[in-house]
């Protein structure tokens, strides 16, 4: 019998998401590969073979929810101006131009078979939606100046990190979380997406654990 913890569950779906996913979130962030970037200790090749990964990640994300429209859930969520594909692949040319967009990754992988099965039920779509987007609008904001100062871009090669059409990150998800909250969903099924955020937050700590593989292959 699955026990629920009604501790986070009872919560508004939003804040239930963000409390039931804080042990993730303080893995994520210090991650070995995470610290190393931030550190300014990660050359060309390791930040395009993390955009490379991203890069299955967000395809595989967009195609789904795209396909999910019908779905309440999909539908609240849903905004091209998330959308980073485009700023990938315009990323991939500032930072390995001309290299095959194919990886090797068997954490991108996992990642992708994760979203295509999300793709049965829109609370699922929404939690690994959540994970990502959210997550870019916040510490990712942070990330992509770092990087910035760090490798001195002055803009180049950080499009992934900028939102052209949300110029203000925080009212934009004091929105998200309204939205999120309005869909009123059962105990139980808020329970299912806290789970899945759980799941995709594994699933990022995963590509940062392959890219830490490599460590050494990065130093700059
Ligand atoms: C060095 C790495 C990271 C740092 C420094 C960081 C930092 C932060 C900070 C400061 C916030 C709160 C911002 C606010 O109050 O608006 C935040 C929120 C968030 N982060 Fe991260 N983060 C990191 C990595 C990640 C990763 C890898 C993910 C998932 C892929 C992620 C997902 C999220 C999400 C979903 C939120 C929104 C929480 C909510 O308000 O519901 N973060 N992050």
């Amino acid at each position: 019998m699955t026990v629920l913890d009604r501790s986070a569950v009872d919560l508004p779906l939003s804040a239930a998401m963000r409390v039931g996913s804080m042990a993730e979130h303080e893995a994520a962030e210090h991650s070995s590969y995470m610290s190393e970037l931030l550190g300014g200790r990660v050359n060309e090749t390791g930040y395009a073979d993390y955009l490379l990964r991203l890069r299955v990640v967000y395809d595989a994300m967009e195609t789904t929810v795209r396909a999910r429209l019908d779905d309440p859930a999909v539908a609240a969520v849903h905004d091209t101006a998330l959308e980073r594909l485009a700023a990938i692949d315009s990323d991939l040319e500032h930072w390995a131009p001309g290299r095959d967009r194919e990886v090797v990754s068997p954490a991108a992988d996992a990642y992708r078979e994760r979203l295509a099965a999300a793709g049965a039920w829109g609370g699922l779509l929404v939690a690994h939606h959540y994970t990502r987007y959210l997550g870019d609008l916040s510490g990712g904001q942070a990330i992509g100046r770092i990087l910035d100062r760090t490798f001195e871009l002055d803009g180049a090669g950080t499009a992934f990190y900028a939102f052209p059409e949300i110029p203000k990150p925080k009212p934009y998800k004091d929105a998200y979380r309204a939205r999120l909250d309005a869909l009123e969903l059962s105990v139980e099924d808020v329970a299912r997406v806290v789970d899945e955020v759980k799941v995709a937050f594994r699933l990022n700590q995963a590509l940062f654990t392959e890219l830490g593989q490599n460590i050494d292959g990065y130093r700059r």
